[in-house]
Protein backbone atom coordinates (compact mmCIF):
# COMPACT_ATOMS: atom_id res chain seq x y z
CA UNK A 1 0.00 0.00 0.00
CA UNK A 2 1.22 3.81 -0.89
CA UNK A 3 -0.55 6.24 1.26
CA UNK A 4 -0.10 10.25 0.39
CA UNK A 5 -0.81 12.59 2.90
CA UNK A 6 -1.35 16.49 1.84
CA UNK A 7 -2.15 18.29 5.16
CA UNK A 8 -3.32 21.97 5.05
CA UNK A 9 -3.32 24.37 7.83
CA UNK A 10 -5.58 27.33 8.69
CA UNK A 11 -4.61 29.48 11.11
CA UNK A 12 -7.18 32.18 13.21
CA UNK A 13 -5.54 34.00 16.02
CA UNK A 14 -7.56 36.10 18.82
CA UNK A 15 -5.58 38.93 20.41
CA UNK A 16 -6.99 40.71 23.27
CA UNK A 17 -4.91 43.65 25.11
CA UNK A 18 -5.49 44.41 28.33
CA UNK A 19 -4.48 47.97 29.61
CA UNK A 20 -1.82 49.88 28.08
CA UNK A 21 0.99 46.89 27.12
CA UNK A 22 -0.14 43.70 27.98
CA UNK A 23 -1.63 41.79 24.75
CA UNK A 24 -2.90 37.87 25.16
CA UNK A 25 -3.11 35.93 21.96
CA UNK A 26 -4.72 32.79 21.48
CA UNK A 27 -3.82 30.65 18.13
CA UNK A 28 -6.38 27.98 17.23
CA UNK A 29 -4.98 25.95 14.26
CA UNK A 30 -7.70 23.74 12.10
CA UNK A 31 -5.40 21.27 9.96
CA UNK A 32 -7.30 19.02 7.06
CA UNK A 33 -5.35 16.44 5.43
CA UNK A 34 -6.41 14.50 2.69
CA UNK A 35 -5.31 10.66 2.23
CA UNK A 36 -4.82 9.01 -1.00
CA UNK A 37 -4.38 5.18 -0.82
CA UNK A 38 -3.44 2.66 -3.57
CA UNK A 39 -3.42 -1.15 -2.17
CA UNK A 40 -1.12 -2.95 -5.11
CA UNK A 41 -3.16 -6.37 -4.15
CA UNK A 42 -4.69 -8.52 -2.05
CA UNK A 43 -1.50 -10.61 -0.96
CA UNK A 44 -0.33 -7.18 0.10
CA UNK A 45 -3.44 -6.50 2.40
CA UNK A 46 -3.69 -10.14 4.01
CA UNK A 47 0.04 -11.34 4.41
CA UNK A 48 2.28 -7.90 4.18
CA UNK A 49 4.63 -7.51 7.25
CA UNK A 50 7.18 -5.42 8.12
CA UNK A 51 9.97 -6.37 10.51
CA UNK A 52 12.67 -4.10 12.01
CA UNK A 53 16.36 -5.23 12.16
CA UNK A 54 17.90 -3.49 14.93
CA UNK A 55 22.29 -3.95 15.08
CA UNK A 56 23.16 -2.21 18.78
CA UNK A 57 27.15 -1.59 19.10
CA UNK A 58 28.11 -1.28 22.89
CA UNK A 59 29.38 2.17 21.74
CA UNK A 60 25.29 3.30 21.96
CA UNK A 61 25.03 3.63 17.98
CA UNK A 62 22.28 1.44 16.88
CA UNK A 63 21.36 1.18 13.35
CA UNK A 64 17.61 -0.02 12.04
CA UNK A 65 16.93 -1.91 8.70
CA UNK A 66 13.46 -2.50 7.50
CA UNK A 67 12.22 -5.56 5.58
CA UNK A 68 8.78 -6.31 4.56
CA UNK A 69 7.89 -10.54 4.75
CA UNK A 70 4.97 -12.75 3.87
CA UNK A 71 6.19 -15.29 6.48
CA UNK A 72 8.84 -15.82 9.20
CA UNK A 73 10.83 -19.02 8.81
CA UNK A 74 11.32 -20.50 12.30
CA UNK A 75 14.45 -22.71 12.35
CA UNK A 76 13.59 -26.40 14.16
CA UNK A 77 16.90 -25.94 16.51
CA UNK A 78 16.92 -29.41 17.73
CA UNK A 79 17.99 -32.76 17.06
CA UNK A 80 15.86 -35.20 15.41
CA UNK A 81 15.05 -36.34 18.79
CA UNK A 82 13.53 -33.56 21.01
CA UNK A 83 9.75 -31.64 20.26
CA UNK A 84 9.86 -28.53 18.94
CA UNK A 85 7.67 -25.32 20.34
CA UNK A 86 5.94 -22.71 18.38
CA UNK A 87 6.13 -20.44 20.95
CA UNK A 88 9.37 -20.81 22.15
CA UNK A 89 10.64 -20.67 18.62
CA UNK A 90 8.88 -17.45 18.03
CA UNK A 91 10.03 -16.03 21.64
CA UNK A 92 13.39 -16.92 20.93
CA UNK A 93 12.91 -15.25 17.18
CA UNK A 94 12.24 -12.12 19.03
CA UNK A 95 15.01 -12.17 21.68
CA UNK A 96 17.82 -10.74 21.82
CA UNK A 97 21.27 -12.04 20.45
CA UNK A 98 24.60 -10.87 21.58
CA UNK A 99 27.48 -11.16 19.19
CA UNK A 100 31.12 -11.23 20.82
CA UNK A 101 34.22 -12.76 20.40
CA UNK A 102 34.89 -13.74 16.65
CA UNK A 103 31.48 -12.46 15.88
CA UNK A 104 32.05 -8.52 17.01
CA UNK A 105 30.22 -6.67 14.25
CA UNK A 106 32.35 -3.68 12.70
CA UNK A 107 31.17 0.06 13.70
CA UNK A 108 31.36 2.83 12.23
CA UNK A 109 31.67 5.19 14.87
CA UNK A 110 34.14 2.81 17.05
CA UNK A 111 36.17 2.29 13.72
CA UNK A 112 37.00 -1.34 14.55
CA UNK A 113 35.34 -4.28 15.65
CA UNK A 114 32.96 -4.31 18.69
CA UNK A 115 30.36 -6.68 20.92
CA UNK A 116 27.24 -5.61 19.16
CA UNK A 117 23.20 -6.66 20.37
CA UNK A 118 20.72 -7.48 17.25
CA UNK A 119 17.20 -7.91 17.38
CA UNK A 120 13.97 -8.13 15.65
CA UNK A 121 10.46 -6.03 16.06
CA UNK A 122 7.53 -6.15 14.13
CA UNK A 123 6.88 -2.57 12.44
CA UNK A 124 3.67 -3.92 10.92
CA UNK A 125 1.69 -6.98 12.13
CA UNK A 126 -0.04 -8.86 8.76
CA UNK A 127 -3.64 -9.83 9.22
CA UNK A 128 -2.70 -13.33 7.89
CA UNK A 129 0.69 -14.63 9.76
CA UNK A 130 2.36 -17.37 8.29
CA UNK A 131 5.03 -19.37 10.50
CA UNK A 132 7.05 -21.63 7.98
CA UNK A 133 9.38 -24.18 10.05
CA UNK A 134 12.25 -25.07 8.18
CA UNK A 135 12.17 -28.38 8.14
CA UNK A 136 14.62 -29.05 5.48
CA UNK A 137 17.55 -27.80 6.55
CA UNK A 138 21.36 -28.97 5.46
CA UNK A 139 23.01 -31.12 7.49
CA UNK A 140 26.79 -31.68 7.70
CA UNK A 141 26.44 -34.29 9.65
CA UNK A 142 24.94 -36.49 6.28
CA UNK A 143 26.56 -33.75 3.90
CA UNK A 144 23.02 -33.82 2.32
CA UNK A 145 19.47 -31.70 2.83
CA UNK A 146 17.33 -33.81 5.33
CA UNK A 147 13.94 -33.64 6.48
CA UNK A 148 13.62 -32.85 10.06
CA UNK A 149 10.62 -34.91 10.90
CA UNK A 150 10.31 -33.98 14.58
CA UNK A 151 7.13 -33.60 16.26
CA UNK A 152 5.61 -30.32 16.63
CA UNK A 153 3.75 -28.39 19.66
CA UNK A 154 1.30 -25.51 17.56
CA UNK A 155 -0.26 -23.08 19.55
CA UNK A 156 -4.14 -22.76 18.70
CA UNK A 157 -3.70 -19.04 20.10
CA UNK A 158 -0.43 -16.63 20.03
CA UNK A 159 0.54 -13.81 21.97
CA UNK A 160 3.03 -11.56 19.92
CA UNK A 161 4.88 -8.31 21.13
CA UNK A 162 3.04 -5.66 21.84
CA UNK A 163 0.10 -7.69 22.81
CA UNK A 164 -0.89 -8.60 19.10
CA UNK A 165 -2.68 -11.74 18.89
CA UNK A 166 -3.31 -14.30 16.27
CA UNK A 167 -5.87 -17.37 15.65
CA UNK A 168 -4.71 -20.62 14.17
CA UNK A 169 -6.81 -21.33 11.29
CA UNK A 170 -4.67 -23.72 8.78
CA UNK A 171 -2.03 -25.88 8.36
CA UNK A 172 -0.37 -27.19 5.81
CA UNK A 173 1.08 -30.23 6.26
CA UNK A 174 3.40 -32.65 4.27
CA UNK A 175 4.30 -36.43 4.48
CA UNK A 176 7.84 -37.55 3.27
CA UNK A 177 11.07 -36.72 2.32
CA UNK A 178 12.99 -34.17 0.23
CA UNK A 179 12.58 -36.32 -2.66
CA UNK A 180 9.26 -37.77 -2.89
CA UNK A 181 5.87 -36.71 -0.65
CA UNK A 182 2.62 -35.08 -0.35
CA UNK A 183 1.08 -31.92 0.58
CA UNK A 184 -2.06 -31.95 2.28
CA UNK A 185 -3.84 -29.09 4.20
CA UNK A 186 -6.19 -28.77 7.66
CA UNK A 187 -8.35 -25.94 7.57
CA UNK A 188 -10.98 -24.39 10.17
CA UNK A 189 -14.27 -23.75 8.64
CA UNK A 190 -15.51 -19.94 9.50
CA UNK A 191 -19.43 -21.72 9.60
CA UNK A 192 -20.68 -24.75 11.45
CA UNK A 193 -19.36 -23.82 14.49
CA UNK A 194 -15.30 -24.13 13.01
CA UNK A 195 -15.25 -27.60 12.26
CA UNK A 196 -11.57 -28.55 10.93
CA UNK A 197 -11.65 -30.32 7.46
CA UNK A 198 -8.38 -32.68 5.92
CA UNK A 199 -7.92 -31.33 2.51
CA UNK A 200 -6.24 -34.22 0.45
CA UNK A 201 -5.83 -33.34 -3.09
CA UNK A 202 -9.84 -33.54 -4.39
CA UNK A 203 -11.14 -35.11 -0.84
CA UNK A 204 -12.46 -33.25 2.26
CA UNK A 205 -13.06 -35.10 5.32
CA UNK A 206 -14.16 -33.67 8.84
CA UNK A 207 -11.01 -33.82 11.18
CA UNK A 208 -12.54 -34.21 14.64
CA UNK A 209 -10.75 -33.48 17.50
CA UNK A 210 -8.26 -31.95 15.81
CA UNK A 211 -5.07 -30.70 18.44
CA UNK A 212 -2.01 -29.61 16.73
CA UNK A 213 -0.14 -30.87 19.80
CA UNK A 214 2.65 -32.95 19.09
CA UNK A 215 2.11 -32.16 15.32
CA UNK A 216 4.68 -34.16 12.76
CA UNK A 217 3.21 -33.37 9.87
CA UNK A 218 2.81 -29.83 9.51
CA UNK A 219 5.34 -27.47 8.39
CA UNK A 220 3.49 -23.98 7.45
CA UNK A 221 0.88 -22.76 10.03
CA UNK A 222 -1.34 -19.80 9.23
CA UNK A 223 -2.91 -17.56 11.90
CA UNK A 224 -5.51 -15.17 11.65
CA UNK A 225 -5.15 -11.51 13.48
CA UNK A 226 -7.71 -11.33 16.17
C1 LIG B 1 17.71 -23.86 20.99
O1 LIG B 1 16.60 -24.24 21.79
C2 LIG B 1 16.83 -24.26 23.16
C3 LIG B 1 15.54 -24.69 23.83
O2 LIG B 1 15.03 -25.84 23.23
C4 LIG B 1 17.28 -22.88 23.64
O3 LIG B 1 17.57 -22.93 25.01
C5 LIG B 1 18.48 -22.43 22.85
O4 LIG B 1 18.80 -21.11 23.22
C6 LIG B 1 18.20 -22.48 21.37
N1 LIG B 1 19.39 -22.12 20.62
C7 LIG B 1 19.38 -21.22 19.64
C8 LIG B 1 20.67 -20.97 18.96
O5 LIG B 1 18.37 -20.64 19.28
C1 LIG C 1 -4.41 -38.73 1.34
O1 LIG C 1 -5.21 -39.61 0.63
C2 LIG C 1 -4.57 -40.81 0.23
C3 LIG C 1 -5.57 -41.66 -0.55
O2 LIG C 1 -6.22 -40.92 -1.52
C4 LIG C 1 -4.08 -41.57 1.43
O3 LIG C 1 -3.34 -42.71 1.02
C5 LIG C 1 -3.16 -40.68 2.25
O4 LIG C 1 -2.78 -41.35 3.44
C6 LIG C 1 -3.87 -39.38 2.61
N1 LIG C 1 -2.91 -38.52 3.27
C7 LIG C 1 -3.18 -37.91 4.41
C8 LIG C 1 -2.06 -37.10 4.99
O5 LIG C 1 -4.24 -37.97 4.98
Amino acid sequence: CVCVCVCVCVCVCVCVCVCVCVCVCVCVCVCVCVCVCACACVRVQLFHGRLIHRTSCSCGVSTDEHNSFWTLNLPINNTHTGVYNVEDGLKRFFSQSKLTGDNQVYCDKCEAKADTTTECEVELYPKVLVLLLKRFEFSYYEMDYVKNDCPVDVPLDIEMPKGVSYELYATVDHVGDLRGGHYTATIQSPDDGGCWYDFNDSMVTPKNNFNPERYVQTFLNTFKLL
